[in-house]
């Protein structure tokens, strides 16, 4: 398993990420706004995300809080996410057992200004907010260990369990049709006749790969509107950097990064954590040959999700997780396919032939996952059956 990745130590061992000026970036009016004065001792800037910009401020004092600029390129509606945010992270503080210990670390605490709201626009326009810092807890690029698989699949599987009775009405749907599969399926084939770029026949192969699977795009969304599949609070974005790990006890202890939070299906949350954690390969390997489903490291999330989740996820909901990782997948060919042959509008790219490298490696991936799929899902049904009445409540 790699383990040479710059991985985020969350105070572990000494600080993470790099000192940077919290007069320069305007922290102490920021922090004002969510009523902290305290002066403040030092601020660094953690260098993991992709999406929004990530610092650590610590207070006079010692206390350690989180600030984060929300990129509203990608997030148009930052009280609408806070929205959603501010629900979900109630309900999951509610089901923590009395006696759980540091609550305040299991899951993530906003700080709100003096008229409720949970987000500061600086002067430049951009949103922010503030949270409670996680100290000694690592958010790994890439698990170390096979544990921290089985980690992030029960800390995917534990939210899942905990907002099973979540008010999903209340949740606002914040980047429209984000799953729908048959949408982006038709987004795809007006990319292919529109061929933008002339790019089309250097694609013909997975424009072919992706048509022939067109009856998966449904599969999903198809049982959520026939009510087969229950509609749940889906994460959106199941990577392990995402979850926490405790650098003592190497529990998962806090889900994070909860922009994406919406109605969904549970199946795109595990289709997620298996399409990019148990890959054999990065998500633009350009050599096929390299990439498979690694079932080790399948085995080792669906271990975790199931523990959590039997018996608050009805059976044929567990055992229908592998047609999740199928349509995931599909879908990111797709998109990278669709992206490729508008001419690279959506996605970065290093280079010209980035997002066809990407779908090609998608495809690669989904061509095991189809090969697989009757193993993957035995693997469900034999845990189901082993977890049969000794579910652990004690950790969470
Ligand atoms: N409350 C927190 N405690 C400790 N570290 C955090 C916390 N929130 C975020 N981080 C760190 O910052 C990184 C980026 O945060 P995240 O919310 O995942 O943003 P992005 O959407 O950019 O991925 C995380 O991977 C983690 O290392
Ligand atoms: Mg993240």
């Amino acid at each position: 398993m790699p383990n040479d990745f710059a991985n985020v130590d969350n105070g572990g061992a000494g600080l993470p990420g790099s000192p940077v000026d919290p007069v320069r970036l305007g922290f102490p009016a920021l922090l004002a706004a969510f009523g902290r004065t305290e002066p403040i001792a030092a601020a660094r800037e953690l260098r993991a995300g992709n999406i929004n910009t990530t610092y650590l401020a610590i207070l006079d004092g010692g206390e350690k809080l989180t600030l984060q600029k929300i990129n509203r390129h990608v997030f148009k509606q930052p009280e609408m996410i806070m929205s959603n945010i501010r629900r979900v992270t109630a309900h999951l503080r509610g089901k923590l057992p009395p006696d759980a210990p540091d609550p305040s670390r299991r899951v993530l605490s906003f700080m709100e200004k003096a008229d409720g709201s949970m987000i500061e626009w600086d002067a430049s326009g951009e949103p922010w907010r503030c949270y409670r810092f996680v100290e000694g807890a690592t958010a790994y690029n890439a698990a170390v260990k096979p544990e921290h698989l089985c980690e992030t699949g029960r800390a995917f599987g534990a939210f899942q369990r905990d907002l099973a009775d979540f008010p999903i009405e209340t949740l606002s749907e914040t980047i429209t049709g984000f799953h729908d599969t048959p949408k982006r399926y038709s987004a795809f084939i007006q990319a292919v006749e529109a061929d933008r770029v002339g790019r089309r026949a250097a694609a013909s192969r997975q424009i072919e790969a992706v048509r022939d699977r067109s009856s998966l795009a449904s599969r999903i969304v198809d049982q959520l509107s026939g009510g087969a599949l229950p509609l749940r609070v889906t994460h959106n974005d199941t990577k392990i950097n995402n979850v926490l790990i405790d650098d003592s006890t190497e529990e998962a202890i806090c889900v994070i990064d909860l922009d994406t939070v919406m109605p969904g299906s549970s199946l795109y949350d595990f289709g997620d954590m298996i399409r990019f954690g148990a890959s054999s390969a990065a998500e633009d390997e350009p050599d096929v040959s390299k990439i498979d489903l690694d079932m080790g490291k399948y085995e080792q999330f669906a271990k975790g999700f199931i523990d959590k989740t039997r018996g608050f996820l009805s059976d044929s909901e567990l055992i229908a997780q592998p047609l999740g990782c199928l349509v995931i997948t599909y879908e990111l060919a797709m998109r990278f396919l669709t992206d490729y042959l508008d001419g690279d509008r959506y996605f970065r790219v290093w280079d010209p032939e980035h997002n066809l490298i990407r779908a090609r490696a998608q495809l690669r991936l989904l061509e095991d996952m189809e090969s697989k799929y009757d193993a993957m899902t035995s693997y469900i049904k034999e845990n189901i059956v082993l977890n049969d009445g000794s579910r652990d409540q004690s950790r969470r």
